[in-house]
């Protein structure tokens, strides 16, 4: 049976480290406070030649590569992201652009922090129904743009960047077992980003245009590792996996604490679960992809393991995924 197999990944993070001693003294924090909330020492901050489909692209190339493909022989971008660098065109077509990917379609997908999974099953579909499609799905992001830097419930915790792996169809028993999505619009008040950037007065309200990203921490967190909890255990039961036969836990990076709120309730060893949320903080629809290309590279995935994503994210949006490495 044909599925889709991952072939090359790769990243792209911005040079600019921003650290939590920095973070003092912009507003009023501590490294103590966010190292022990959070788990975050520092992130990346997106600078000139950075936007988000700039380091969308830089991600696609070195996942093109890893895959051994030219850009010509894709046939679909799809990039996941809440911040593209316009309203009009896509990321996705500045990216194929910007690659010479001439013969893939192209477009984006929002689903905020779940956007990689998301965009992932979309290409699935594709691949299973259309034989030699190749398909480059990304999740990038500069939330920097985003933030209100003068917030500290917010501005600590997130960060740039881009991961990206390109996806085709093979008959060597590996690639995408199983996924399922979800969401609940009716909780969108706890985590959004009401407008894009704006300078229309008419959107100013209460000193906040609604162009930064709000949230209401405790809430997330706590709808998090149970929406997150719950999809990994339906997505195990409905295929007969139990725990203690996936190699490797990839979930969204938010928070430390979360991490460990679902290792406790999943019941599964920290050694099994990747995380980067020390370097670079939430990075949104890129934390899945960069911790992916991350895992690859410091050699975590052998040929024939099982390797989980899970994800949560504004929406809200959530989901899980099963794939044999
Ligand atoms: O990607 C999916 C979306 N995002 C997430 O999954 C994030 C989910 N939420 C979280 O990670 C956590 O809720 C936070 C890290 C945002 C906050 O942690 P918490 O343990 O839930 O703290 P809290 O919201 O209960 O706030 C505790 C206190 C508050 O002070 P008061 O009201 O108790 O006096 C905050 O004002 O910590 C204060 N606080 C800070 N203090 C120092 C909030 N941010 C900061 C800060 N530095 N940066």
């Amino acid at each position: 049976m044909s599925r889709t197999v991952i072939a090359g990944t790769g990243s792209q993070l911005p040079v600019r480290v921003l650290t939590n001693v920095e973070l003092e003294g912009m507003v009023e924090t501590s490294d103590e406070w966010i190292t022990t909330r959070t788990g975050i020492k520092t992130r990346r901050i997106a600078g000139p030649g950075e936007s988000t489909s700039q380091l969308a692209a830089a991600a696609g190339r070195k996942a093109l590569a890893a895959a051994g493909l030219e850009a010509s022989e894709i046939g679909g971008i799809i990039v996941a992201t809440i911040t593209p660098d316009m309203s009009m065109p896509s990321c996705a077509c500045l990216v194929q652009k910007e690659l010479g990917a001439t013969s893939a379609f192209a477009f984006d997908l929002n689903a905020a922090c779940s956007g990689f999974v998301y965009a992932l099953e979309v290409a699935d579909r594709f691949v299973r129904t259309t034989p030699g499609l190749k398909i480059l799905v990304i999740g990038a992001e500069t939330l920097s743009g985003r933030v209100n830097w003068q917030d500290r419930n917010t501005c600590v915790l997130f960060g740039d960047g881009a991961g990206a792996c390109v996806v085709q169809g093979s008959d060597s028993g590996s690639g995408i077992l199983a996924s399922r999505l979800y969401a609940d619009g009716s909780l969108w008040e706890l985590l959004n980003m009401e407008a894009a950037p704006s300078r229309n007065p008419a959107l100013v309200r209460e000193g906040n245009d609604g162009s930064y990203i709000r949230m209401v921490g405790r809430d997330v967190f706590r709808y998090a590792v149970r929406a997150m909890g719950q999809a990994v255990d339906s997505l195990l039961a409905e295929n007969g996996v139990v725990m203690e036969d996936v190699a490797l836990l990839i979930p969204h990076q938010a928070n430390i604490r979360i991490l460990r709120s679902l290792m406790e309730r999943l019941e599964i060893g920290e050694k099994k679960v990747f995380t980067n949320v020390q370097r670079y903080g939430n990075t949104s629809a890129a934390s899945v992809p960069i911790a992916l290309d991350e895992a690859v590279r410091e050699g975590r995935l052998q040929r024939g393991d099982l390797v989980l994503f899970c994800v949560f994210g504004g929406g809200f949006t959530w989901g899980a995924m099963l794939l044999r490495w």
